[in-house]
């Protein structure tokens, strides 16, 4: 029987941080999820009010999903945005505030979610990067630089906190169907799509199942590891 968990996803209220709740909840588990107003999860989840820019408002969220389910034992850092560019035309505060909240903003949410999975010696942490962060894009250099960032990350979670029941992983998706890609031009999908060998787009669905299956008993010994799901896109890593 599966062991029944208490799941942290940010940006749980649209696309792929939603699917990944309400695939958690189908499974059973205790789902929290933020959003930045503080409503707009899946239904059975409990939403709470975060900005992952802002560490005070991570603690806040953490103390409220604590107090109703207790520790956070899995942790899944989506939230996250774009803001592209080519470089000549990047500002940079277009790279900082990219940086900041899908790179430091995944610190601040594994930095907070570590001290209850510490004193538990179990914790599951997913980050959500992108096929971009080792296959590169052009005008997203910092977007790349964020997402790339993360694997550094869960590598040196693994190396640190490794031995005491904690994993960490990235999930690399390639173009998966929400309305971060729906706001890309036409042309801009149509060569993407001619690039994927699988010869379609993903679905949120697809990522909200390699993210349960990391964070159950199955997957254990897996950490520190680059999870593609992306149809083939990014492959050679
Ligand atoms: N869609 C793709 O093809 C694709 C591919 C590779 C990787 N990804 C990654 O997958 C993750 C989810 O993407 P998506 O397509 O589902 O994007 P989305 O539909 O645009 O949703 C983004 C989520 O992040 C939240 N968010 C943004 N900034 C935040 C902040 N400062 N504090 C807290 N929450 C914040 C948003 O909350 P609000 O509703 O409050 O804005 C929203 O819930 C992202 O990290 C993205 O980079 C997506």
């Amino acid at each position: 029987m599966t062991t029944q968990r208490t799941v942290l996803i940010t940006g749980g209220n649209r696309g792929i941080g939603r699917a990944i709740a309400e695939e958690f909840l189908a499974a059973g588990h205790r789902v929290a999820v933020t959003s930045r107003s503080g409503d707009g999860g899946p239904e059975g989840a409990l939403t709470v009010a975060a900005d992952v820019n802002d560490a005070g408002s991570i603690d806040a969220a953490f103390k409220t999903v604590e107090e109703k389910y207790g520790p956070v034992e899995v942790v899944v850092a989506n939230a996250g945005i774009t803001k592209d560019g080519l470089l000549l035309r990047m500002s940079e505060d277009d790279f900082t505030s990219v940086v900041d909240t899908n790179l430091t903003g995944a610190f601040r949410i594994i930095k907070r979610a570590s001290k209850g999975m510490l004193r538990a010696k179990f914790g599951r942490v997913v980050l959500i990067s992108s096929v971009v962060g080792l296959f590169g894009s052009p005008g997203q250099i910092n977007y790349a630089a964020s997402k790339a960032g993360l694997v550094g990350i869960a590598r040196s979670l693994t190396r640190e906190l490794g031995s005491r029941g904690i994993t960490a992983n990235v999930v690399a998706p390639g173009f998966i169907e929400t309305e971060m890609t729906a706001v890309l031009p036409e042309e801009t999908q149509q060569e993407y799509l001619s690039q994927i060998p699988a010869g379609r787009f993903g679905q949120v669905d697809e990522i909200a199942k390699t993210v349960r299956w990391l964070a159950s008993e199955d997957a254990g010994y897996i950490s520190g590891a680059v999870i593609p799901v992306d149809g083939g896109l990014g492959m050679g890593h």
